[in-house]
This record gives C-alpha cells, structure tokens and sequence, in this order.
C-alpha cells in the first residue's frame, strides 16, 4: 500500500514533533540538573530519549511503506523556566499538542480507509493518555506536597523515582 500525499505530510509533520518534544525535554533535563532537582533531571533525560523512539518508530513506519520521510531541522527550545512547576506545565501542554496532532492524522486515516496506518496509530494514542496522566499527576503533586523547599524536594524525589521505573507499554 501507499501512503497518500496527505497522510505522509501529516507523518512527516509529527516525525518533527516528536523531534521536538524529545529536544525540549532534552532543554528541561539541562535546566533541572544545573538548577539541582536532580531526580527532574533523570526523569527529562529519559522523557527526551523516549521522544525518540516515538519519531524512529514513525520513521520506520513511512519507510516500510516505501516512502522516504524526510528528516526535519528543529528550532531551538526554550532553556529556562520561572520554576519546576512552570517546567512540568509547558510539558503537558506540549503532550496536549502531540495528542491533538495525533488524533488529527487518526482522522485522516479513518477518512481515506488507510487502515495500515489507523492500526499503527493506535499505539500512540494510547501512549498519550499514559503520558497526559503522567504530567497531570505530577502537577497534582503541588497541590498535595507543596511548593516550599521541602515540598519540591519530595517532588524531586518522586520524578527520581518514576524515572527508575520501567516504563509501561501502551501496547501492552
Ligand atoms: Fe511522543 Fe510524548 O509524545
């Protein structure tokens, strides 16, 4: 099968996003390892390299297909945040983009009866509802610990600790 101009344009876009995400999170990790919650920055480090495979795993979609992506430059990312919240904030909404950009090419899928790519879909879009939650219970965590040097540091803690757990397979 083909992919359709239209289709591949959307993959091509999202290859960038992912792109994106993975050196945003990467920009994150740095500020929350020179600012000292080193727990953040394990858990960014690893969110960048996960953003990577998100991209590898389309690009290896389009080229099965036959049809090369093309491989995006990226715009640099913000590299400072007012605070930690702050940080986990812009990385939900950032999470909320890929969402809709995900649920947009599923629709175009479903449009042009590409079933190939709507069944390649589906990993991601259960792979979005884990990773929503994940910032949503995060910011959460504000509200329950605080935002005083203890509380951050509790907070740091527990993203050391999610970033030493093995992540969940959606597909799983
Ligand atoms: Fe690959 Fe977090 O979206």
């Amino acid at each position: 099968m083909k992919l359709s101009p239209k289709m591949k344009k959307a993959l091509n876009d999202q290859i960038a996003l992912e792109a994106s995400a993975s050196n945003s999170y990467l920009a994150m990790a740095s500020w929350c390892e020179v600012t000292g919650y080193q727990g953040s920055a394990n858990y960014f480090y690893a969110q960048s390299d996960e953003e990577r495979t998100h991209m590898l795993k389309i690009v290896h979609f389009v080229n099965s297909l036959g049809s090369a992506p093309t491989i995006p430059a990226i715009k640099a990312p913000t590299s400072s945040y007012k605070s930690l919240e702050n940080l986990i904030k812009t990385a939900l909404k950032s999470e909320q983009a890929v969402t809709a950009a995900i649920h947009k090419m599923v629709e175009i899928s479903q449009k042009e009866k590409d079933h190939s790519t709507y069944a390649f879909l589906e990993w991601f879009v259960n792979e979005q509802v884990q990773e929503e939650t994940k910032f949503e219970t995060i910011l959460q965590k504000f509200d329950l610990l605080g935002r005083d040097k203890l509380g951050i540091n509790e907070i740091d803690k527990y993203l050391a600790s999610e970033a030493a757990a093995p992540e969940a397979d959606p597909a799983a």
